[in-house]
């Protein structure tokens, strides 16, 4: 029995050597250790030996078994190394890479972008205020007292009786002057709040607001800046009016419309056949917003200005739903 195992031994040694790769190494393994393997059957052998000689000879079965099957793995695993540096080195480090797909701006921060570098390059500076506001910044300040009628105009999400969500950025003029002596030019986008919903409003909008006071600052200034501002954004033939407009914290004040982007001014349902389409409102910064920030309206003067991002994006692109811009569909946003 010693014998035979060790013949058998040898002659999985040599099977193994010249055993190249897995499938080879796959047959020998079934030859010796199968279920019929060789080495297997030897086992079964046991039987005829005399009963004392049966452990011992079982010991060295098993012992020449697990050798085997060691050494078996060690080449499976030496040539699956071999297989995977084969691999590397059919890589080709000239193809082109996979490409990754790419986001892209959303359409309201790619219009705020243009419309704040627009005003950037003329030498504004960008401001920020809180969208959490104080009854007193969002209206008191700007010449709305509790009781002025133009409150009625924003619905406003009150947090307590003098807490709110801003309705406007507006807010952002008094912050500014109260903490900076004039010449002041700045511009100012974010997000505003009102209890607003359907085709055109949303409770959630952004606006951006502007203005300039200085010494001598006039309702000229006002014109050539929003002038230059209409015509770098819709294009230097874009036709323009001043409209005369109320708003509390300015006078005078002025709407300013574009001509219909639609329908180039011969009137369609958009411009409500009137030809022109309202996209800013604008006025000279009233006397007594001057006063709550203690400036004084006899040394300086100034205009303001405020506007829609998503209704100025609607006109530019031709959007007719401003919800599209909040429902986050990816076919909509992926073409700006
Ligand atoms: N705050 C106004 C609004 O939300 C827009 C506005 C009008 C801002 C005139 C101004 C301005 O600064 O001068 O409707």
């Amino acid at each position: 029995m010693k014998e035979k195992l060790e013949h058998l031994s040898a002659e999985a040694e040599r099977a193994l050597s010249t055993a190249e790769d897995r499938n080879q190494l796959m047959q020998v393994r079934s030859q010796f250790l199968g279920r019929k393997g060789k080495l297997t059957l030897l086992i079964r052998q046991l039987g005829t030996l005399p009963e004392q000689e049966r452990p011992l000879a079982g010991q060295l079965i098993n012992q020449a078994k697990n050798s085997l099957a060691d050494k078996i793995d060690h080449r499976l695993a030496a040539i699956k190394e071999k297989e995977e540096n084969q691999q590397q080195e059919t890589l080709d480090p000239t193809l082109p890479g996979r490409r990754l797909p790419r986001g892209s701006t959303h359409p309201v921060t790619h219009v705020n972008d243009e419309i704040t570098g627009i005003f950037t390059a003329m030498g504004f500076q960008i401001a920020e205020g809180p969208e959490v506001e104080l009854d007193f910044y969002n209206f008191e300040a700007l010449n709305m007292p509790p009781d002025h009628p133009a409150r009625d105009m924003h619905d406003t999400f009150y947090i307590t009786e003098d807490v709110l969500l801003r309705t406007h950025t507006s807010p952002v003029q008094i912050r500014t002057m109260e903490k900076h002596k004039p010449p002041v030019s700045i511009i100012a986008p974010g997000r505003v709040y009102r209890r607003d919903s359907d085709i055109s409003h949303t409770p959630m909008f952004h606006q951006i607001e502007g203005f300039m006071v200085g010494e001598d600052i006039s309702f000229s200034h006002l014109k050539g800046v929003l002038t230059a501002f209409v015509h770098h954004m819709f294009g230097a033939d874009c036709a323009i009016r001043f409209r005369p407009s109320f708003f509390p914290f300015t006078e005078p004040s002025a709407e300013i419309d574009i001509q219909c982007v639609i329908c180039a001014g011969k009137g369609c349902r958009v411009c409500s056949g009137s030809g022109w389409l309202e996209i800013l409102g604008s006025g000279m910064v009233h006397p007594a917003v001057f006063k709550m920030v203690g400036y004084d309206p006899e040394q300086v003067s100034g205009f303001a200005f405020g506007m829609g991002i998503e209704r100025i994006a609607m006109l530019k692109y031709g959007i007719d739903d401003i919800r599209l811009f909040f429902e986050n569909d990816v076919r909509f946003l992926d073409q700006f």
